[in-house]
């Protein structure tokens, strides 16, 4: 029951909510940020996701103040899943195989979703298009990662074309997702150099240790509030100055 009373500073006059003033009292921190990770196969971002909201690394600090409430899988044999439930987290799967058409999935998909009531939708590696209408119910809260230095090299097989295309240079961008595919605007980038010696397989591993630094402090600027996606669909990070991160100097 909501208990209000007046309070009085010379001639001003408050009304407060006495609940409400005993939350903030007792509650300083923001609240925690809900995340829904959606998956497909192996699941190491999931893992670093997780990692960094339960117990922090030494390369992206403390804790990032948020959980991962929930994972959908599009497909039952996906790794992701697995882990997922044995680390307790509550999980979906939604086999896109027994849909007739995309937007018949994408309407189970958004039902899932919205079960969870998530801040932000996180895909790692899920392997599906999603159509506009699923995209621009969570426009400004659907993030992607996708295994390119964006706009460079879109859509799959991406490490074997930048060997094969002589690229001097590779890596991750995370973006936000709009209904054009791989298209949305950066939040962070992750480089790796390409070494001559490189095969297919190398780099896809020094890329994906990228992949699991980037993706934890992109999450943890979204669970901080510093985020910002404007109408024109730029981007800006509060506070945060370096959004590439190579090698080097994660
Ligand atoms: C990652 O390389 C990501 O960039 C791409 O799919 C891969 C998923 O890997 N979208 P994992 O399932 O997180 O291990």
């Amino acid at each position: 029951m909501m208990r209000n009373g007046v309070f009085t500073f010379g001639s001003l006059q408050l009304k407060a909510c006495f609940d409400c003033l005993f939350h903030i009292m007792t509650c300083p921190k923001p609240k925690s940020c809900r995340f829904v990770v959606l998956v497909s196969g192996h699941g190491s971002n999931l893992r670093a996701l997780h990692d960094s909201m339960v117990q922090g690394s030494e390369m992206n600090g403390s804790k990032v103040n948020g959980s991962v409430v929930g994972v959908i899988s599009n497909r039952p044999q996906s790794q992701a899943m697995a882990w997922a439930k044995e680390q307790g987290i509550e999980t979906e799967l939604i086999d896109h195989s027994l849909y007739d058409s995309r937007e018949a999935f994408d309407v189970e998909l958004k039902r899932a979703v919205d079960a969870f009531s998530p801040d932000f939708v996180l895909l790692a590696g899920f392997m599906r298009i999603l159509t506009p209408t699923f995209v621009n119910a969570y426009l400004g809260r659907l993030i992607n990662i996708h295994p390119s230095l964006l706009p460079e090299l879109p859509g799959l097989h991406t490490h074997k074309r930048a060997l094969e295309g002589g690229f001097k240079q590779h890596g991750c961008t995370i973006h936000f997702v709009t209904p054009e595919l791989d298209h949305g605007p950066t939040i962070a980038q992750g480089k790796v150099v390409i070494k001559r010696e490189d095969s297919v397989e190398s780099l896809a591993q020094r890329v994906q240790n990228m992949e699991h630094i980037v993706y934890p402090y992109v999450a943890r600027w979204l669970a901080d509030g510093l985020v910002s996606f404007t109408p024109d669909q730029t981007v800006h990070v509060k506070n945060v100055t370096k959004r590439l991160f190579s090698e080097a100097s994660p």
